[in-house]
């Protein structure tokens, strides 16, 4: 049976040039670098310049994932870009990327599921390729964070930074089987009855204010855990696979304990998690591509391997998406 499966052409990834420190952050915060390391694994975050917008970061991942790829913004017929952290209300910021890559071919929208939302918008790609009506996606996830931290709240605002990724997905022609390229599954889940563990206080339609992220950690550490072992679970018993079968996950980069804990979950050797969290901090939906697209450019993710991507965040969702490379 021959299928139509979503190959991965490229990636590339942006991360701003300004770094902050823990350091720094405890000049802002009554924090120290060895609470946010011993708790997080994170050491450092960048930080968009001023004036430099989302749309911004989307539009260097982009640029640098069609460099890699080898294609022209006129090759691209869809763009689908994950943000919770939009330049504006409306239009699309996928719209804005579109006029700046001068595409005037397809279509662009977003896709807000917040850290989940590359898992989603790489789902939302694949189904538009395997249905014939598109052949190409750009797939972004980027987000300026730091525009929606309460700079006096330690609890959230030494988790986050800002930052991009990006890869060009490409209808072609498989068997319908776990040796295919490209992406092999998704699945995605949600459950609106936590929305109060992780939110913005704010929006057009409530506050008419952008509002800040509000969390209650610890509870969202326990969730997380059970999530995601159970979305890796689910992408590899639908695929009739094994965790010994899976070369890497690349997982969402919220903290290095959540990922220790969903591999012992798992009983996966922690050297197949590729883990990047420790310098760029939680990105939301950029993470995964920026994890991604450096463990290909290091040579780690290789043509032919089994990559489960995974994510969870505010909602809360979660998700998969389990490729061959
Ligand atoms: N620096 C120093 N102390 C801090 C601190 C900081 N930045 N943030 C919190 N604390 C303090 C708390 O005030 C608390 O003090 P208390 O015992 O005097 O009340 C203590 O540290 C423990 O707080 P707690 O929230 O129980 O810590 P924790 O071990 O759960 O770690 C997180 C906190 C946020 C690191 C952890 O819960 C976490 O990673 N959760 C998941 C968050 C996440 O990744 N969300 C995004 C998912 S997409």
């Amino acid at each position: 049976m021959t299928v139509i499966r979503s190959v991965f052409r490229g990636c590339g990834a942006y991360l701003p040039e300004r770094v902050m420190t823990n350091d720094e952050l405890a000049k802002i915060v009554d924090t120290s670098d060895d609470w946010i390391q011993e708790r997080t694994g994170i050491k450092q975050r960048h930080i968009a310049a001023e004036g430099e917008m989302t749309s911004d970061l989307a539009f260097n991942a982009a640029a640098a994932a069609l460099d890699n790829a080898g294609l022209e913004p006129d090759d691209i017929d869809l763009i689908v870009l994950a943000t919770a952290t939009p330049d504006e209300t409306f239009p699309a910021t996928a719209t804005r990327v579109q006029a700046r890559l001068e595409m005037r071919n397809g279509f662009a929208f977003d896709v807000q599921a917040v850290c989940s939302g590359f898992v989603y918008a790489l789902s939302v790609a694949d189904n538009f390729i395997k249905s014939g009506q598109v052949g190409r996606a750009l797939v972004i996830g980027a987000e300026t964070f730091s525009r929606i931290l309460d700079w006096n709240d330690r609890t959230t605002c030494v988790l986050f930074g800002d930052g991009a990724g990006a890869v060009v997905l490409e209808g072609q022609e498989g068997k319908g089987t776990s040796d295919d390229r490209g992406l092999l599954s998704t699945h995605l889940h949600s459950d609106g009855r936590h929305h109060d563990l992780l939110y913005v206080d704010g929006g057009p339609s409530s506050t008419r204010t952008t509002g800040y992220l509000r969390m209650e950690g610890n509870k969202v550490f326990r969730h997380a855990v059970v999530n995601l072992a159970d979305v890796v679970r689910e992408a590899l018993e639908a695929n009739g696979l094994t965790p010994d079968d899976l070369d890497w996950i690349v997982p969402h980069q919220a903290n290095k304990r959540i990922l220790d804990g969903t591999a012992r979950k798992l009983n996966l050797p922690s050297e197949r998690v590729i883990i990047t969290v420790d310098h760029h901090a939680n990105t939301s939906a950029a993470s995964v591509p920026l994890a991604l697209t450096e463990a290909v450019d290091d040579g780690r993710i290789t043509r032919g391997q089994l990559v489960l991507m995974e994510a969870m965040g505010g909602g809360f969702t979660w998700g998969s998406a389990l490729a061959r490379w």
